[in-house]
């Protein structure tokens, strides 16, 4: 038997003719033949960049997302927490030419940037005016520039004040309506031994500052800078009275003095913990503090403002723009229409209690058993206050941050500190 295999494997030697490296294209052809389709099956994949709290709080969305589209992988790069950090991570990408990222993801306030600068696709076509009107207002109009649409809106946010019910009620006090209350129980429950502290903010010179700040300004009936006519409204009396009333809040020991360095996670965590009566933060709080200490003690309302103004709540969120550059558009874009479907954010919102984008969700039935408050929340954030939505808008933050923190820490008094951020917010809106 062997012989005669080594007989028939001669005459097939002696027989062959084709030169060597004619055998080997074959092969490779043959090698190709079978590896392409099952390369060409390879998902396509689109990549993102958000925060580590919520690219953690995503997954099961990835999750679900990649089951009904195997031919996208998803992939979501971490970032740091604090809103201007994803910002600068986005922007020196893009400055350095070919982004690595299909998808941005936008907080309210970068769209203006982003858009003027060319970094993002103009979704008009895709996201037309019929299909818009299911979304809150606010969410579509931050999500626009110069008549483009260039953010689906994913979720909303609105700054809200948390008060600790239990220690309310044991002092017998009604939630305050005014600053002024606001102070006075504060001051009251810490004689009482009841509160370590009264309020917590974010009053770290970063975004959160200027999202907290908006919210204070309206409570005085002050404003930063009208959209329309580029006026600036820093240097007016109420505006520094604003500024007066966050830093009294400091000197009398209300606040702690670390609050000029906290973010929104560092004040969660010590409302959480149980060392402050008021907190001013998003929703997303609400969910996460459920599950702490603090567990059903505590509730959340509309900002404090002065008898005769009404609350600001800071308009903010997040949703989904595609970078220019992206090579996957069409797989980019699916994504985008999945976060921002009515099933994915209910599904979304249930787990992590953040605010949803889409009207409807307000008062779903499943959402309101979880999340009482979800249809007063629509109000707050129907009548939220923006920021100012300009071109210009992250050189105006970054003049308010700086001087803000320095009437905060006590390096200038409030008024030299407002009167020199609203001359420098002037030279940089008429340069244009
Ligand atoms: C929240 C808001 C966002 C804001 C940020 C400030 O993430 O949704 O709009 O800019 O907080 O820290």
């Amino acid at each position: 038997m062997k012989q005669r295999l080594q007989r028939i494997w001669q005459r097939w030697r002696r027989g062959r003719s084709e030169p060597r490296w004619l055998w080997a294209i074959a092969s490779l052809v043959l090698v190709l033949a079978i590896a392409l389709p099952v390369w060409s099956q390879q998902p396509v994949k689109v990549r993102t960049m958000m925060q580590a709290l919520e690219k953690a709080q995503w997954q099961s969305m990835e999750a679900a997302f990649e089951a009904e589209n195997p031919d996208i992988d998803l992939e979501i790069i971490e970032a740091p927490n604090d809103t201007n950090l994803v910002e600068d991570l986005y922007t020196s990408a893009f400055l350095l030419g070919d982004s690595p990222y299909d998808l941005v993801y936008l907080d309210i306030v970068w769209v203006p940037k982003f858009a003027a600068a060319g970094w993002l696709l103009d979704l008009s076509d895709r996201f037309p005016e019929p299909e818009r009107d299911p979304f809150l207002e606010g969410d579509v109009d931050g999500g626009t520039y110069q008549g483009g649409l260039y953010r689906m809106p994913f979720r909303s946010d609105g700054g809200m004040l948390y008060y600790r019910t239990d220690m309310l009620t044991e002092a017998g006090y009604e939630p305050p309506e005014t600053f002024t209350e606001l102070i006075e129980i504060s001051r009251d429950l810490q004689a009482q031994d009841i509160a370590e502290w009264g309020y917590i903010w974010q009053g770290k010179q970063y975004e959160g500052l200027s999202a907290m700040f908006v919210e204070i300004l309206a409570g005085f009936g002050a404003f930063w800078v009208n959209p329309d006519t580029l006026e600036v409204g820093l240097d007016a009396p109420e505006a520094i009275a604003a500024v007066e009333f966050l830093r009294s809040t400091i000197d009398e020991g209300i606040s702690p003095p670390g609050v000029t360095t906290y973010a929104e996670e560092e004040t969660r965590r010590l409302f959480q913990d149980g060392e402050t009566v008021f907190l001013r933060n998003w929703p997303y709080v609400a969910s996460l503090a459920a599950d702490s200490e603090i567990a059903g003690q505590f509730a959340i309302k509309p900002m404090a403002h002065l008898p005769n103004e009404a609350s600001g709540a800071c308009q903010g969120g997040w949703g989904l723009g595609i970078s220019a550059t992206s090579r996957h558009p069409d797989e980019a874009w699916r994504v985008a229409e999945y976060i921002s479907s009515e099933a994915a954010q209910k599904a979304f919102i249930l787990e992590t209690g953040y605010v949803p984008s889409r009207r409807s969700l307000f008062t779903d039935p499943d959402l309101v058993a979880k999340y009482p408050y979800y249809p007063q929340l629509l109000e707050v954030v129907e009548n939220s206050v923006l920021r100012p939505p300009i071109a210009q808008y992250a050189q105006t933050s970054d003049i308010l941050q700086r001087y803000l923190s320095a009437a905060l820490t006590g390096r200038m008094t409030p008024e030299a500190a407002m009167q020199a951020a609203a001359r420098e917010t002037r030279s940089i809106l008429n340069r244009d």
